[in-house]
């Protein structure tokens, strides 16, 4: 089914390496990249930049989340995601150590942030991941800890990330038969995967369960009953994402996107749904109740419904680069600031500007979209 995705993968383009020349309180050496979108000298111009109260960007948004990569490399090659080969590992000696993630998080959280997801590539490939989430969980302010994985180590770690305070985890699973898991992921081990969905309903702390399947025209639409059922029987919150055009083998095309419109559509026509009021306007999900009975469903609709305007969220990088959008085409440098001695101020600082030039929106649905400059194993869901 998958026989058309194309295997070359796509060039990454490099970021702009144009200095910020109007840095204080650090030194060149390890100045962060500016935007190529916007002068650097402007933001210095603009009478509503702050150098301090709550973190928020040049259009109003407040950001209250970070999603850290802690790694880009993963086990699957999901086809959506990853190529089946030719994707170089970031050097070890650039991914950023558990303390210098730390750090990072406290200065953000200091600023306003105040919900964290740890991604990868799949996070569970790193080594101790569950001293991490306990160095994490431990600093004061944050709301939420999260993880996004792909479950295959969940029946081993589910019980030691529950007690080093994670608590909530989202699990990618595209189809519940077992071809065409091995299909999408290029791996054979959907049992393993929904045995590690079962670990995690042990540990009550770990609540809501999501799990995410990645809507394709052409391989989700049989899937919408299966899933349904699980729904309905297991304490599992399903969510289907909408195919976004950041596949490693830059194989999307528009009409792949199985709409969450479309979906909803369906499972319409097997089961009354009602929708949930939406609390938080951050909030990327639609969710919907079975109104006959017990279960949530809820659709991600970044292609036909884009949710740019209450976006709160900023992405770093295993390598230390702040992206401001999943569709970001350049990015800000904290590794080499951390690297060279920068103190808390003036990280954060580095962090404020970065923020501050968050993009607008995304441009999936404009002419002359230009894809972004890392695909999503690099960046994390
Ligand atoms: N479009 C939509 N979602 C994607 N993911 C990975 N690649 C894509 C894509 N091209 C999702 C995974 C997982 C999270 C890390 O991102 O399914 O849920
Ligand atoms: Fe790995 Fe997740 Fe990408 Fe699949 S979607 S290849 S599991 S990072």
């Amino acid at each position: 089914m998958f026989g058309t995705f194309g295997t070359v993968f796509a060039p990454i383009l490099v970021s702009s390496m144009e200095r910020d020349r109007k840095l204080p309180l650090i030194p060149l050496t390890f100045a962060p990249r500016a935007t190529a979108a916007l002068d650097p000298d402007d933001l210095f111009d603009d009478p509503t930049y702050s150098t301090d109260g709550p973190l928020s960007d040049q259009w109003g948004r407040r950001v209250k989340s970070l999603r850290i990569s802690v790694t880009d490399r993963c086990n699957f090659r999901c086809v959506y995601c990853m190529p089946e080969e030719g994707l170089d590992w970031l050097p070890k000696d650039k991914i950023l150590s558990y303390e210098e993630l730390a750090r990072l998080t406290r200065i953000l959280v200091g600023m306003g942030v105040e919900n964290v997801r740890l991604t990868g590539g799949e996070p569970l490939v790193r080594r101790d991941l569950p001293v991490l989430v306990r160095m994490l969980s431990g600093i004061p302010g944050l709301r939420s800890l999260s993880l996004t994985t792909n479950g295959y180590f969940l029946k081993e770690l589910a019980g030691d990330l529950a007690a080093a305070g994670l608590t909530r985890i989202n699990v990618s699973l595209d189809t519940l038969q077992r071809d065409k898991f091995h299909e999408i992921t290029r791996r054979d081990c959907l049992e393993r995967v929904l045995e590690g969905l079962a670990e995690c309903e042990r540990y009550p702390s770990l609540r809501p369960i999501k799990v995410n399947a990645v809507a394709v025209r052409g391989f989700t639409e049989e899937e919408i009953p299966a899933f349904a059922a699980l729904a309905r029987r297991k304490p599992y919150l399903v969510r289907f994402i909408e195919y976004m055009p950041i596949d490693g083998d830059a194989a999307w095309t528009r009409d792949r996107v199985l709409t969450g419109g479309e979906i909803l559509g369906e499972m319409r026509k097997l089961y009354p749904l009602e929708a949930i009021p939406v609390d938080d306007p951050a909030q990327t999900s639609r969710d919907f109740r079975f109104a006959d009975g017990a279960g949530t469903v809820g659709f991600i609709n970044p292609v036909s419904e884009p949710f740019c305007e209450a976006c709160d969220r900023i992405r770093l990088t295993a390598d230390g680069q702040i992206r401001t959008c999943l569709f970001s085409v350049t990015e800000t440098d904290v590794r080499g600031p951390m690297r060279a001695g920068a103190d808390d101020a003036e990280v954060a600082e580095v962090l404020r500007r970065a923020v501050w030039r968050k993009e607008l929106k995304h441009h999936i649905n404009d002419p002359g979209f230009v894809r972004a400059s890392r695909s999503m194993s690099q960046i994390g869901g």
